[in-house]
């Protein structure tokens, strides 16, 4: 569902209203992004009713060592884990909440956008300064040098997530990884380019997002439990430096209770009003202005 098919009530309008204030009153304004806002593209969150990790267990299929203890001893398992976890996002387009989000940058009243997000769904609405903390999985990293390269998005769909027959073994397995991920310049072996528990962020894209959150006055976390450190320390960090905090989640989490204001609707929803509203603003001021420069 878009967000323009949904009415708003007055209270949730007045709300809105706030952030719009709160945000065109600040001078750098961040988006703090997890898995609600791709729901609406289709992809899975991981937590709650329909998450992933209610299906797979995240302390086996959430890291290397556990993801290579199921291939050892239930190669099935990684493939039914594998077509669940990445076929949506092989098919995922942006919805109103990524597009919203790159509109509201490009309009210039948020500096940046930092996501857990994997999918490359902010990329694809058009938004610029990207903080993607958990890796990207249309990307590939060389085990042996360290070198990224982007990968085709169809390339997932047409190795990793087809459909089969038959369940394939170890192996073969092994063989789709590789051709998805392609092998580097230098020979060496590559994975896709995400973040699993256990492993190190990306330092220089964690430390360039927090340089940001500990600038900006005023963060909008949308779609995140903000339960998985150390991404979740961002927004705590921005608020403990003064940073007035917007939340817009369905559900309560453990930010609420330091949001200035928590929006509980659909980022979709939400992000696709505030736009309109701060858009309609910024264009009636600039009437305004083009009607006393004319007088
Ligand atoms: P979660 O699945 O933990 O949380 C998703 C949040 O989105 C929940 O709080 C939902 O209430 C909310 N939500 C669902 N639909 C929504 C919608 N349409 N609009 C707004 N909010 C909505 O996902 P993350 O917080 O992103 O890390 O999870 C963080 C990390 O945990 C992920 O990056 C991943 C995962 O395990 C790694 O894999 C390292």
């Amino acid at each position: 569902m878009r967000e323009d098919s949904v009415t708003i009530d007055n209270g949730h309008l007045k709300l809105i209203g706030k952030a719009c204030e709160l945000i065109a009153n600040s001078h750098t304004v961040v988006a703090f992004t997890g898995a609600g806002v791709s729901s609406e593209s289709g992809i899975s969150v991981f937590r709650g009713s329909g998450g992933i990790w209610q299906k797979f267990n995240p302390a086996l299929y959430g890291n290397l060592p556990g993801l290579a203890l199921v291939f050892i001893l239930n190669p099935e398992r990684i493939e039914a884990f594998v077509r669940e976890a990445a076929s949506a996002f092989a098919v995922a387009k942006p919805n109103s909440a990524h597009e919203s989000i790159a509109k509201l940058e490009h309009a210039g009243f948020i500096s940046g956008v930092i996501t857990q997000n994997v999918d490359n769904l902010h990329r694809e609405a058009g938004s610029l300064n990207i903080f993607e903390v958990h890796g990207n999985i249309f990307r590939a990293r060389c085990l042996k040098c360290g070198a990224r390269e982007d990968l085709p998005k169809r390339r997932l769909l047409e190795n990793i997530t087809t459909k089969r027959n038959s369940s394939l073994k170890r192996r073969e397995l092994l063989r789709l990884l590789d051709k998805y991920t392609g092998r580097c310049a230098c020979g060496g072996r590559r994975r896709p380019d995400i973040v699993m528990f256990g492993e190190p962020l990306p330092r220089g894209i964690f430390r360039r997002a927090m340089e940001l959150a500990m600038k900006c006055d005023c963060i909008i976390a949308a779609g995140t439990s903000a339960i998985v450190y150390p991404a979740a320390s961002i927004p705590e960090y921005a608020v403990r430096k003064g940073a007035t905090l917007i939340e817009i989640n369905p559900e309560r989490t453990g930010l609420t209770p330091f949001a200035r204001l928590w929006i509980p609707l659909r980022a979709s929803v939400a992000l696709g009003e505030i736009f309109k509203q701060l858009t309609g603003k910024a264009n009636q001021r600039a009437g305004k202005a083009r009607i006393s420069a004319k007088a």
